[in-house]
């Protein structure tokens, strides 16, 4: 089974420099109390300014500088993560004062807003723009995090220094959410924007950084309070904002995690990347799933789609599988495959068709 159980040395994040999104309340403001606990320094950016206050006041008076000239374990600014320079400032600030950043966590998030597929909506109501906060919020957000910290999380790097990005999905990333409608596609977009990134970024050639999605179901926090009673009543199992922490811990400081998503219930943890791979053939048929690893090899971590434009030599060799040409046939396709490629494409593009399609 894909069970995951988080495994966390007590030193592993010592002294580590983590910036946490959302980290004003629930599970966010749990992860920054059990980060500072093993021994990091937290920035956190919320837009919540009053409950920030709150936690660093607190966090500050329990965990104060190891020395009297050190910076403070913790600090906070009001950020908003659908604002780029509001994020880029908050990245400054962490940068400014630890003067590195080891991990990331882009945990900020809201839920739907209203209903944008109302039954009542009439030919006149629907022309108003609805609003797509919960997309700015939850993905762009997500997005401008993971930018910027690509670039910082690289600076004042020494060697073997481990550097992650975690971002906060839902279950919603991969379960259908009736009535979760922009909800539902800011979560499936954050698990895509990991699995569009988990190969391309931790390349050594490239960030050479690790990146990870937790899928956290139903948490004691705000969040559900429209939920909680039915769920509550019908017995159903619910995380505590300290044990969906642990988890992203966890991940944290596991240096073997890259590409992964945990679902998280009832406090346990359960990987889901890796049977959605492996069990391909099965859920897709071994037919296309074979065709799909060849397109996948050819593509490899994708540097053929930013690769400059070139005028391409014609090539007599078709390349890919015409439609309805069955698999038995395609034997030298990667054959005409790499032809095609070495005429036409990019030197990047040779690398992905010897490891992956040969
Ligand atoms: N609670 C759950 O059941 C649950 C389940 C799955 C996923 N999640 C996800 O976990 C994360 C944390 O959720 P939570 O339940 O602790 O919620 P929460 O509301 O307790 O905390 C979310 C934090 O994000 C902050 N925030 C909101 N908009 C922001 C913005 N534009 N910029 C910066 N900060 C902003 C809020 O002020 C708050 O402090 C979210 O991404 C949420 O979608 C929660």
């Amino acid at each position: 089974m894909s069970q995951y159980i988080p495994s966390i040395s007590p030193s592993s994040l010592a002294k580590k420099v983590i910036l946490i999104t959302g980290g004003a309340n629930g599970i966010g403001a749990s992860l920054v109390t059990q980060c500072l606990e093993y021994g990091a320094n937290v920035c956190i950016g919320d837009l919540d300014g009053v409950s920030g206050e709150r936690l660093l006041k607190e966090c500050r008076d329990k965990f104060p500088p190891e020395e009297e000239d050190s910076p403070p374990r913790v600090i906070f600014q009001p950020t908003d993560v659908s604002i780029y320079p509001s994020v880029l400032a908050l990245f400054d600030l962490a940068f400014k004062t630890y003067k590195r950043i080891d991990h990331v966590v882009s945990a900020a998030g809201i839920v739907e807003i209203g209903n944008w597929f109302d039954t009542a909506l009439t030919m006149e109501t629907v022309r108003q723009t609805p609003t797509h906060q919960v997309l700015d919020v939850n993905l762009l957000g997500s997005m401008y995090v993971c930018r910027i910290a690509s670039v910082y999380l690289r600076h004042n790097r020494g060697s073997n220094c481990d550097r992650s990005i975690l971002l906060f999905s839902c279950v919603s990333g991969f379960k259908d959410s009736p009535s979760l409608f922009i909800y539902q596609a800011s979560k499936h977009g954050v698990v895509g924007l990991m699995r569009s990134l988990r190969t391309y970024i931790s390349s050594p050639y490239k960030h050479y950084l690790r990146i990870n999605t937790v899928c956290p179901w139903v948490t004691q926090t705000n969040s559900i309070k429209k939920v909680e009673a039915q769920w509550k009543g019908a017995g159903l199992p619910i995380n505590t904002p300290k044990q969906v922490a642990t988890v992203a811990t966890g991940v944290l400081t596991d240096q073997t995690l890259n590409g992964k998503s945990m679902f998280i219930e009832g406090g346990r943890a359960w990987e889901i990347e890796e049977n959605i791979g492996q069990l391909e053939s099965e859920w897709l048929g071994e037919a296309p799933s074979r065709t799909l690893a060849l397109g996948q090899g050819l593509l490899d971590d994708g540097t053929v789609w930013n690769a400059p434009e070139r005028p391409q030599k014609k090539s007599t060799i078709s390349v890919g599988v015409p439609p309805g040409v069955p698999l038995g046939k395609l034997k030298g396709l990667t054959n005409g495959v790499k032809h095609t490629i070495s005429n036409g494409v990019s030197n990047g593009m040779s690398n992905g068709l010897t490891n992956g399609v040969h």
